[in-house]
């Protein structure tokens, strides 16, 4: 399709295009303006932005989320340079229990490892192997602030130490056991604890349900969103006397009492004495779907 100066737009395009024409001769009627290239670029941005589902800058790298495959090189391009940028990334879907994010570069240097600042820590990682959630920042600077140095904490699942790091560099723990199943995060996991120059962090990649020690931990950290309360016999097992469970799970909305009362249920088998400290939502994590975090205070 070619209109005015010359310049193709596609299909869908023309629709919204010709939308455009009526409002602008609506103006021009009573403005005297006309349709200029800089309306169209304008125009333009504007299609492209109503196809961004999600954007997430991670140090040099920028990761896009699109309702559809539609223009996306396109997009890349764009984006690339709106945002000054070396690579645009676009994540189609994250699989299986490693949590591993299936990708495609848009734009830019075919390369898809960065590092990410965040709270004065440094996080190195591959984002075609691994996953980082920018809507997580909160509750990872939370964690940064909730321990001490007479806690020994377990992160269950530690992925390349998004809640670790923080806390080990800013509550000084004794120790943070981090475990992870996935090669990849915990090859990470290992550099950020170097990067970040920690002495207080044990990296082991095993299988958390599979540690060999038990009653060590006066905090552990459950951050995993799926069916989490068939981990929790393994998090009291790892627990001490008494102490604290970070747990993350997705709750749908209008569901959450029966959540809670599930949880009750699963930590009643275990303990007598036990109590809902603090809770929030971490962030939306899909339509009518929240990520929740629960601190449950726990003798066993
Ligand atoms: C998406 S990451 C989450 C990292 C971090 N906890 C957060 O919330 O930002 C989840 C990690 O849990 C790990 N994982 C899943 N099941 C596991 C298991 N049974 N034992 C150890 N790690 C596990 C995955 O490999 C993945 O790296």
């Amino acid at each position: 399709m070619c209109y005015g100066e010359g310049t193709f737009i596609s299909k869908e395009e023309l629709k919204t295009y010709l939308i455009l024409i009526l409002q602008v001769q609506l103006k021009h009627i009573y403005k005297q303006k006309v349709i200029t290239q800089k309306n169209l670029k304008l125009f333009r941005a504007r299609m492209k932005f109503e196809n961004i589902k999600k954007l997430e800058k991670l140090g040099r790298i920028l990761i896009v989320e699109l309702r559809n495959d539609e223009n996306k090189h396109e997009i890349g391009k764009y984006l690339l340079k709106k945002y000054k940028v070396d690579t645009v990334i676009l994540r189609k879907k994250i699989v299986g229990t490693t949590r591993r994010p299936v990708v495609e570069i848009l734009a830019g240097k075919k390369n898809t490892e960065t590092i990410y600042k965040e709270n004065g820590c440094l996080y190195k990682m591959d984002v075609s192997k691994v996953m980082f959630s920018l809507g997580n920042a909160f509750e990872r600077k939370r964690m940064a602030s909730i321990s001490n140095p007479s806690e020994v904490v377990l992160d269950m699942f530690a992925g390349i130490g998004q809640f670790t790091i923080q806390i080990a560099k800013h509550s000084k723990p004794r120790k943070v056991i981090a475990v992870d199943i996935n090669l990849d995060a915990f090859k990470y996991l290992k550099e950020n604890i170097i990067l970040n120059k920690l002495n207080n962090v044990l990296a082991l990649n095993i299988d958390n349900r599979e540690l060999p020690v038990k009653k060590f931990a006066s905090r552990v950290i459950m951050g995993w969103l799926f069916n989490t309360y068939e981990f929790i016999p393994h998090a009291i097992r790892y627990l001490k006397n008494e102490g604290i469970i970070h747990y993350h799970t997705l709750i749908r909305e209008k569901n959450e009492r029966e959540e809670i009362e599930r949880l009750y249920y699963v930590l009643s088998h275990y303990s007598k004495d036990f109590e809902i400290v603090y809770k929030r939502i971490v962030k939306s994590y899909a339509p009518r779907v929240n990520h929740w975090v629960f601190d449950i205070y726990i003798k066993v």
